[in-house]
């Protein structure tokens, strides 16, 4: 046996190093993929299982949607690849206007495109900093986050993310970021008395994808308050809030004032093409525009004809589905369903979220009162798996983000499933204990 053969079937997991999967699970058919249609997804070892994270939150009006497909395939055929990076292309210019239409076309003005969640905060946080060192104020260098949030794990995106998944080892440098709680705030007024002459932004989910927690309506004046007196730029990351899925088409549409940069990725070709997209404000791209500035960013996927039209066909889906007026609706029925699962099932403590973007909050299976232990989630979701449904794992339980386009009976399917799920790993921990006993 040679050592790459000892290596592979030592490994017994081919050469695909999945992502943020630990080594026990890669090569596992239960966890490879197959095909997707409508919402289910399709594994490698026979099963097809209901999907309710609407394949990582993107898939906003489930798979194999037909117009985006055919969208995506006739910009192959008829352009191939065009770039936005020193040059323009047509794709690129309608997509950005209509997505400047969609959000507001009295507020934004400019579209710059990316390729990721994270690889957008990079450049949002970028396009903050060169905005203000234009405005003579190159000093305002320090960024601003939630604890607890989630931006990415680019160098960038993963400086700003405020929860501990390794910034240290990996030598994330975070000394231009600050974190306060969300919805706390005090603490954001105390940061911005003693530094608000080096903020540059802050950057917020306008409901922290950890745990689905949104941001309240007295955290949202208060920020709204604090950007005119100390002026940094607000930045709203709607990568996972985005197309829809909280019941508006971006959430930051409630707020009584918009942000000056928005962020949007999942949801924006239904998961066609590795899409990001950072809408800046009329005010911002002036500042750039009168200075005659270039901003340092371009990516050579971004902004290509296949991912432009996807977006042009994914904007024309969601208009003829009327998907925002679905996310709504649907939303209504889940938190029906979530109320009558927490009043019913002894470890729900009760949910978050809002529209299609759930959390269900559950406590220990021991009975101690305790939160249920995030070491157990994985077994959790596993269960969950088991009994039928993909879910994502969550703050202490586990998260529903559907595609806007279930159908009550999906509801219902999924709900089954999740109860079901929750009996399976009751019975597994009172057994385990029994045994222990
Ligand atoms: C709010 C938010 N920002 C950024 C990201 C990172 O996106 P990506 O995985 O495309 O880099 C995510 C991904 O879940 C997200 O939810």
């Amino acid at each position: 046996m040679t050592t790459t053969d000892s290596w592979t079937a030592d490994a017994r997991a081919g050469a695909l190093w999945p992502s943020l999967l630990p080594p026990e699970q890669h090569g596992k058919d239960e966890l490879c993929a197959v095909s997707a249609e409508g919402v289910r997804v399709r594994f490698a070892d026979g099963r097809e299982l209901l999907c309710a994270s609407s394949g990582l939150w993107n898939t906003n009006l489930g798979y194999g949607n037909e117009a985006v497909a055919e969208a995506a395939a006739e910009a192959l055929r008829s352009a191939s690849y065009l770039s936005t990076f020193r040059y323009e292309n047509v794709y690129a210019r309608r997509a950005a206007e209509a997505l400047v239409q969609v959000a507001g076309a009295e507020h934004y003005g400019r579209v710059l495109f990316s390729t990721s969640g994270g690889a957008a905060n990079d450049l949002a946080m970028k396009v903050a900093r060169h905005c203000l060192a234009l405005r003579g104020e190159a000093r305002r260098k320090v960024v601003v986050g939630l604890r607890g949030s989630y931006h990415g794990l680019t160098f960038g995106g993963f400086a700003l993310t405020g929860e501990d998944l390794g910034q240290q080892l990996y030598g994330v440098d975070q000394r231009l970021v600050r974190h306060v709680p969300p919805n706390d705030p005090e603490e954001l007024r105390t940061l911005l008395a003693r530094q608000g002459g080096q903020i540059a932004a802050v950057v917020v989910e306008p409901v922290l994808g950890s745990g689905a927690v949104p941001l309240d309506e007295e955290y949202v004046a208060t920020l709204l308050r604090l950007r005119e007196e100390h002026g940094f730029l607000l930045i709203a990351d709607e990568v996972a809030t985005g197309f829809g899925r909280t019941g508006d088409f971006f959430a930051s549409q409630r707020w009584p004032a918009p942000p000056d940069l928005l962020i949007a990725s999942k949801g924006l070709t239904n998961g066609a093409s590795a899409a990001a997209v950072v809408l800046t404000s009329r005010a911002v791209a002036d500042v750039f525009h009168e200075a005659g500035a270039v901003l340092s960013h371009g990516e050579t996927q971004a902004g290509t004809p296949v991912t432009c039209a996807a977006i042009l066909a994914t904007l024309a889906e969601m208009s003829r589905l009327d998907a925002v007026t679905r996310a709504r609706r649907l939303g209504d029925l889940l938190t029906r369903e979530l109320d009558a699962l927490a009043a019913g099932h002894p470890l729900v403590t009760g949910s978050t979220g809002v529209g299609c973007f759930r959390s269900i909050r559950l406590a220990a299976a021991d009975g101690s009162g305790a939160p249920f232990p995030q070491s157990e989630v994985p077994a959790l979701v596993a269960a969950v798996r088991r009994a039928g449904a993909i879910v994502h794992p969550g703050l202490h339980g586990v998260q529903l983000v559907p595609a806007l386009t279930y159908t009550d009976a999906e509801v219902a399917e999924l709900l089954a499933c999740v109860r079901a799920g929750l009996d399976l790993h009751l019975a597994a921990t009172t057994e385990r204990a029994g045994v222990g006993g």
